[in-house]
């Protein structure tokens, strides 16, 4: 037995890695989930099926009901894969899971994915460093686990590129926590179903981002980048 935590990429399906499909079409199980392109799925053609996708405020499985679910197939099936969209280890809750089956002692191989937070905005021509412009980046959720007793993100980055997954949801909160740090007229793009037939880009300011209609799942990235990725598409 193995699990195989998997990467799909952000969405088209033609951004999976080699290694990703070769794993695939020897899977006994993949459980994935709602991010990942079901158009990947054809690659795992001998292999069962399971959903465990979550949607924002509406979940179908909680992370111990995965957990188990991981373990309970690893424990019946040779070539167990977990497919996830992006990259397993961004906001994809991929440690938890090594930590739950290496507890059961169940081998775990990790097979990374273009996460969608650099792998979006590369594929519309946004780069998230740029000589002269901007030298690092962050990379932070938009929407903190609302349980936890205190709140790790302060929104005071030093970065020059920050990037927000998971963001719409409370774009106002997180704009205004940013504005307090920095110019209001700094640039944001807002890129939705990035590297999809139904891809959007929106473009605005911290101050005024929020007055557009933006929808999720949306990447959100703020800083003077933008404004070369604007130079890059005229
Ligand atoms: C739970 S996180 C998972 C991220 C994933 N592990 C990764 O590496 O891309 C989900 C968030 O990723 C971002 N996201 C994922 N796919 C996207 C896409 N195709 N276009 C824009 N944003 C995307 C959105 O911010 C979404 O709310």
């Amino acid at each position: 037995m193995v699990v195989y935590l998997v990467g799909a990429g952000p969405g088209d399906p033609d951004l999976i890695t080699l290694k990703a499909v070769k794993i695939l079409k020897n899977a006994d199980v993949v459980i994935y989930d709602r991010l990942a392109n079901d158009e990947i799925l054809k690659y795992a053609e001998n292999a069962n099926l399971i959903y465990v996708g979550k949607k924002a405020g509406e979940h179908y499985k909680t992370q111990d009901e995965i957990n188990q679910i991981l373990i309970d197939e690893a424990k019946n099936y040779e070539r167990v894969v977990r497919l996830k969209g992006g990259d397993p280890f961004v906001f994809g809750r991929g440690g938890e899971e090594i930590l739950a089956l290496l507890k059961e002692n169940i081998p775990v191989e990790t097979v990374p994915g273009v996460t969608s937070a650099v792998g979006v905005p590369t594929s519309v021509g946004l780069p998230v460093t740029h000589r002269g412009v901007a030298t690092s980046l962050t990379i932070v959720t938009g929407h903190e686990d609302p349980t936890k007793s205190e709140k790790q993100v302060k929104w005071d980055f030093k970065a020059d590129t920050i990037i927000i997954l998971m963001g719409v949801g409370r774009l106002d909160d997180n704009t205004r926590e940013l504005m307090k740090y920095r110019d209001p007229k700094t640039p944001v793009c807002v890129i939705e179903n990035g590297t999809m037939p139904n891809e959007r880009i929106i473009t605005g300011t911290l101050e005024n981002i929020t007055r557009k209609d933006v929808k999720s799942p949306a990447l959100v990235i703020v800083g003077r980048v933008v404004d070369v990725f604007q130079r890059i598409q005229r």
